[in-house]
């Protein structure tokens, strides 16, 4: 036990000493500083994030770690370097990209996001895999940031490491991100723990609106009732501060749907209302939808709302959710 927690301290303090190494490297490297630049984000920002660059060469990060008298074997389990299995020779994880250091609230560094820059070289974003000290699905990128903050009364979560920054980069420090992959229930309950209202907003493509719909159900099954941002040609959030500034974002903010009414208007998308075939089909789903309302009284709004909306009477609309509840039974 003692030992495990040595190690696990071993782990730690290898990727701090990691992502010194990668900040160091970004401070004398003139192609990733101007790509960051190009992108918006300045040398506050990238102290603020800790940004850094992975060096091309075969193993220099490894060399470094070693030299400080860290092992091979906790590095490897860090998940900073690989090793050949026929030639035994390390080779370091992260080559020739930008590295966003993931942080968690406690302010260590538990892995790494690194983007290619001027190369195709594999995918557009590596990631630390999961290591005893980091697991992607029980963690968000920005925490960190987010603690400094007192008054947290909203949470903006978002798809990636650059719209975090870019939110940041304005003074909007409320954005953490759920890194790309499906939200978790997991990291439902940890954005529950910070936020008193969660906006999603996740880019405006195809992806992150099915993505969008994915985490309202997710949220909703840890009793999180978001709101929902939708960004306009298939923007991300770091698009559009870059576009739009960040009072314009404010806007949308404030201009963004609940849950229930985002899914309404997503179903409307599959349906010609102007037929009777299609208004049917359609209030059938909305039917279903609000059946999922636990309750009552926000029901009941939204049976006003749709009935407002699609002209329809609240008495059917109510028959047709409870003919569905009945089934089920
Ligand atoms: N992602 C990933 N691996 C990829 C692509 C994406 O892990 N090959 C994750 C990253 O965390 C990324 C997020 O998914 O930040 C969102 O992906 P995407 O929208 O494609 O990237 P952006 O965050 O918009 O990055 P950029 O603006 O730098 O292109
Ligand atoms: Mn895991
Ligand atoms: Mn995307
Ligand atoms: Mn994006
Ligand atoms: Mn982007």
């Amino acid at each position: 036990d003692q030992a495990k927690k040595k190690y696990l301290e071993n782990l730690y303090q290898i990727n701090r000493e990691a992502a010194f190494f990668y900040m160091k490297n970004l401070s004398r490297e003139k192609g990733p500083l101007l790509y960051l630049e190009n992108r918006g984000v300045g040398r506050e920002t990238i102290l603020k994030y800790g940004l850094g660059y992975a060096p091309l060469r075969k193993k220099d990060l490894c060399e470094h770690l070693l030299s400080l008298g860290y092992k091979l074997n906790e590095i490897e389990d860090c998940n900073l370097v690989f090793i050949n299995q026929t030639s035994g020779e390390a080779s370091d994880r992260f080559k020739n990209r930008i590295i966003f250091p993931i942080i968690n609230s406690r302010g260590r560094v538990i892995g790494f996001g690194g983007r290619q820059f001027n190369s195709d070289y594999g995918p557009k974003y590596l990631n630390s895999r999961d290591t005893p000290i980091f697991h992607k699905g029980n963690n968000l990128y920005g925490l960190n940031i987010i603690q400094q903050k007192k008054n947290r009364d909203r949470i903006i979560l978002v798809e990636g490491y650059m719209d975090v920054i870019a939110l940041g980069s304005v003074g909007i420090y409320d954005a953490v991100a759920s890194l790309g992959t499906a939200l978790t229930k997991d990291q439902g309950q940890l954005l529950k723990k910070y936020g008193q209202e969660v906006f999603v907003c996740y880019d405006g493509d195809e992806a992150g609106i099915r993505a969008t719909k994915r985490a309202i159900n997710i949220l909703f099954s840890v009793g999180i009732k978001a709101k929902i941002i939708c960004l306009k040609d298939g923007m991300d959030p770091d698009d559009f501060i870059k576009s739009h500034g960040p009072d314009a974002f404010e806007l949308e903010v404030k201009r963004a749907k609940d849950a229930i009414e985002y899914l309404i208007e997503d179903l409307k998308k599959n349906f010609t209302l102007d037929s009777a075939e299609g208004k049917i089909g359609f209030l059938k789903e909305v039917s279903k939808l609000l059946r999922g309302v636990q309750s009552p009284v926000e029901r009941d709004i939204y049976i006003d709302q749709v009935s407002r909306n699609y002209q329809i009477s609240r008495e059917s609309l109510k028959a047709e959710i409870e003919s569905g509840q009945a089934k089920k039974n």
